[in-house]
């Protein structure tokens, strides 16, 4: 099968498209052939070998697992001897996390991993991209903010993966949510359901005097010391981009004052936790509440250009890798 290898962890140049085997699933795995994968920030950041404690998780001087990828979406193609949870032919989408391989013709998956049958009236594109600002921002939301009806929330970044997926998802929980970004963008985070919207490129939002019961800075643009006078009293400054600051700011503020700064590693939760998030993000999607805004589409070939494109950190919302030739 083809697949994106990379050897060694550096520029988008390591990313090179080879045949390879084609893999054969365990008693408890399932063989996918994959329609759509996603192409990440968080999968550039994971190329480079950077920041360097991501290496715990993917391969101390090279990436353990050679194929990269972790969104997926497709069509069973083979079942171990073992599964009971799914049938050859079921459409699935999901996410194999630090097992990687998606961007291939084919990957397998073990039936209790993060997989779901794939919800009919959404596209294997749409599918696709779950993994990474869908479930994000479910668990950043629910998990970790605990956000409830009626609160206050500032989405910074709204228009890229995990930006556009948490305004749907701070809607769905009854949340009033301003959103962040930039004049461009404006109108589409509007129509995914933010109540108020400031342009970044015009205003500063921490300079504005209003307060926020939750700050979710998506891009790690901004910091909680910036933030504070933002937050209500017992307010939360979330955000998904680890730094030297964010860590120093939620030791701090775990001992200290009724504000607090919170980060997750989302990937590294139960798989059962994040099963339920996928689930949860399923019935939205089935019913209309969250759909998945897709920016571009690239082929196994312009894995790289993917990449480049990425890493001007201009996308809106989610970069699809299309592999199923139509
Ligand atoms: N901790 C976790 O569990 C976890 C999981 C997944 C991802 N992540 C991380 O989450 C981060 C976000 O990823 P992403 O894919 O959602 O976004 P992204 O691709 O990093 O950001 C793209 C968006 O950010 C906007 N933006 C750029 N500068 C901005 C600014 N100064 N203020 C407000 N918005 C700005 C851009 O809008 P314009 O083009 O209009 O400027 C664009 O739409 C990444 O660092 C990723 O590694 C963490």
């Amino acid at each position: 099968m083809k697949a994106i290898i990379t050897t060694k962890y550096g520029s988008p140049d390591v990313l090179q498209l080879r045949n390879v085997e084609k893999p054969v699933p365990k008693d408890n795995e399932v063989l996918i052939k994959i329609y759509a994968a996603t192409i990440t920030t968080a999968g550039t950041m994971m190329r480079t070998g950077y920041p360097l404690i991501g290496r715990l998780f993917m391969g101390l001087t090279k990436p353990k697992n050679a194929i990269a990828g972790t969104g997926f979406s497709g069509k069973i193609e083979a079942i171990g001897e073992k599964v009971q949870l799914f049938k050859i032919g079921d459409s699935v989408f999901g996410e194999s996390l630090f097992h990687f391989g998606t961007h291939a013709e084919y990957v397998c998956i073990e039936e209790e991993g993060i997989i779901a049958l794939k919800p009919e009236n959404i596209s294997y594109e749409e599918a696709a991209v779950v993994g990474d600002g869908h479930i994000t921002s479910m668990n950043f939301l629910k998990k970790l903010a605990k956000i409830k009806v009626g609160q206050r929330i500032l989405i910074n970044g709204a228009s890229g993966s995990l930006g556009t997926a948490a305004v749907q998802i701070a809607k769905h929980f009854g949340a009033e949510i301003t959103a962040v970004c930039s004049t461009r963008n404006l109108e589409l985070v509007k129509s995914l359901g933010a109540d108020n919207v400031i342009d970044y490129t015009h205003e500063d939002f921490t300079n504005n005097g209003k307060t926020y019961d939750i700050i979710y800075d998506t891009v790690g643009k901004s910091t909680f010391a910036k933030c504070k006078n933002s937050l209500t009293k017992n307010g939360a400054f979330i955000s998904p981009v680890l730094s030297m600051s964010l860590l120093f700011q939620m030791v701090k503020t775990a001992i200290f004052g009724s504000k607090k700064a919170l980060f997750s590693a989302t990937g590294t939760l139960p798989i059962e936790t994040i099963r339920t998030f996928l689930i949860e993000i399923k019935e939205l999607m089935e019913n209309g509440q969250l759909r998945s805004v897709i920016d571009r589409h690239y082929s196994l070939e312009q894995v790289a250009d993917a990449h480049r494109y990425i890493e001007t950190g201009h996308k809106t919302g989610n970069v699809v890798l299309s592999i199923k030739k139509k």
